[in-house]
């Protein structure tokens, strides 16, 4: 499973690039105005930035919702860096735009999916990834890897290329939960990922063997 970091915080993706774990990175335009970067130059400088930091796909998402709009942004986008993927959200125009760019061999991400019809159109659609977000479903009691499972179940079903990214992850138990399901790539903030680190039985096991060590080596 591909681990991809969801933010356009710079020092939190070197710290997980740091980590030696990290395969891509998403963005979207809430988590670029969270960074307050704002202005068209300021946005793909920021883009072709992260792209420098990390080896694998950094999705870049579209703000048009038309589809000459669609491509007239994400041949921009792309043309900033080769990790660039497409981000085009789950809209009548947005399905289009994904088969137009499929079709010139351009990396997509469907984004804002919800159900497993909007993940049939995607696939069929030629995307590279879809990204159902389980945290928005859990929040309004419906279940989010309950999706991931079913899409992971209906490309393998259909042999579908696309990947399967889970988004909207907001904790260490969506991670573990999508994994389970068979997710092909999760993308999390920086505190979901590090924090599957984390267990108080290695924390005192370490400290013991230290102390242990400490004893006969001063
Ligand atoms: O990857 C999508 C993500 O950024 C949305 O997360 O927590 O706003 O639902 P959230």
């Amino acid at each position: 499973m591909k681990f991809f970091i969801d933010t356009a915080n710079l020092e939190q993706i070197k710290e997980a690039q740091d980590l030696g774990i990290l395969d891509g990175v998403t963005t979207n335009p809430s988590l670029m105005a969270k960074e307050g970067i704002k202005g068209d130059e300021n946005i793909k400088n920021h883009y072709k930035t992260i792209c420098e930091i990390v080896e694998g796909d950094v999705s870049a998402e579209v703000i048009s919702t038309d589809f000459k709009g669609m491509i007239k942004e994400g041949e921009i986008l792309a043309a900033l860096h080769p990790q660039i993927t497409i981000k085009i959200p789950m809209i009548k125009d947005g399905i289009k735009a994904i088969k137009y760019f499929s079709e010139k061999g351009f990396n997509t991400n469907c984004t804002l999916v919800f159900s497993i019809g909007q993940a049939l159109l995607a696939a069929k659609a030629g995307a590279t990834y879809v990204s159902p977000f389980i945290g928005r479903l859990d929040d309004i009691s419906a279940n989010g890897v309950e999706l991931v499972r079913q899409i992971v179940d209906m490309y393998n079903y259909y042999g579908y290329g696309t990947q399967v990214l889970a988004a909207s992850i907001r904790h260490t138990q969506h991670i573990i939960q999508c994994a389970e399901v068979g997710a092909d790539v999760i993308t999390a903030p920086l505190s979901a990922i590090v924090g599957l680190l984390k267990h108080p039985l290695t924390d005192s096991g370490l400290k013991t063997f230290l102390a242990d060590y400490k004893k006969l080596n001063g």
